[in-house]
């Protein structure tokens, strides 16, 4: 078993807003994260290192014990479930939304309704909860693309801004959840290294209740 503390780490915005809160809880990269090529980074603590993966992926590390806690998404979470996963804390960043949208004006002919998403999960719970028949399409990025082409109606997708829904000419619809990345801990790692990541939760718990601009 490797004797340090690994922490897996969603790669791209929630990485941005990550490693601040990581700096302020006393845990940093030795080196620049983001002008490199590397996957795993040994930082300032001698017991912890970091690695960097895609959001997806985080949980199978986690849950799997390849690494002991991690950040990822809410939306990941809710899609893959967080089975083998404690979520203590919610991190508060990268704040978003998971909605559906559709072109700007578009009304529902009576047909059954093609959903093109990531989150085909979620899509299919949340239509079911509302006694709507759909056709789901999984994709894997530039869901707004999908009714430009005619390939579905709707999108199920992250909107923060809203200017990707824009420059598509889509508009909002009904909102599903609210996302934030949320701090997740490897189950069997929480009791053979209880000190230790209680430490790091009540450390980040400290930075998130101080507030200020790491934690907006
Ligand atoms: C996400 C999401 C939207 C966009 C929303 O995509 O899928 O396309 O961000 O952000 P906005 O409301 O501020 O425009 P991301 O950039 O993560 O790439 P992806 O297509 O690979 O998911």
């Amino acid at each position: 078993m490797n004797e340090k503390l690994t922490i897996a780490l969603t790669k791209g915005r929630i990485l941005k807003e990550t490693l601040p809160l990581l700096a302020r809880a006393g845990i940093e990269s030795l080196e620049d994260i983001s002008s490199s090529r590397k996957l795993v980074f040994e930082t300032n603590r001698h017991d912890v290192q970091l690695v960097i993966l895609r959001g997806t992926d985080v949980p199978t590390y986690v849950s799997h014990g390849a690494a002991d806690m991690g950040v990822v998404g809410k939306d990941v979470l809710m899609e893959q479930g967080a089975e083998g996963l404690y979520e203590p804390l919610d991190l508060g960043i990268a704040r978003c939304s998971l909605m559906t949208a559709g072109p700007v004006g578009w009304q529902s002919n009576g047909a059954r309704i093609r959903v093109a998403t990531k989150f085909v999960n979620i899509a299919r719970e949340y239509f079911a909860s509302q006694g709507v028949h759909v056709d789901l399409i999984k994709l894997y990025g530039a869901l707004e693309l999908a009714p430009i082409m005619n390939l579905a109606d709707l999108i199920v997708d992250i909107v923060d801004t809203g200017n990707t829904l824009r420059a598509n000419g889509m508009e909002p619809l009904q909102s599903i959840a609210t996302i934030s990345s949320r701090l997740v801990v490897n189950k069997a790692a929480m009791r053979s290294r209880y000190a230790v990541i209680t430490q790091i939760i009540d450390e980040l718990t400290a930075v998130l209740q101080e507030g200020g601009d790491a934690a907006t």
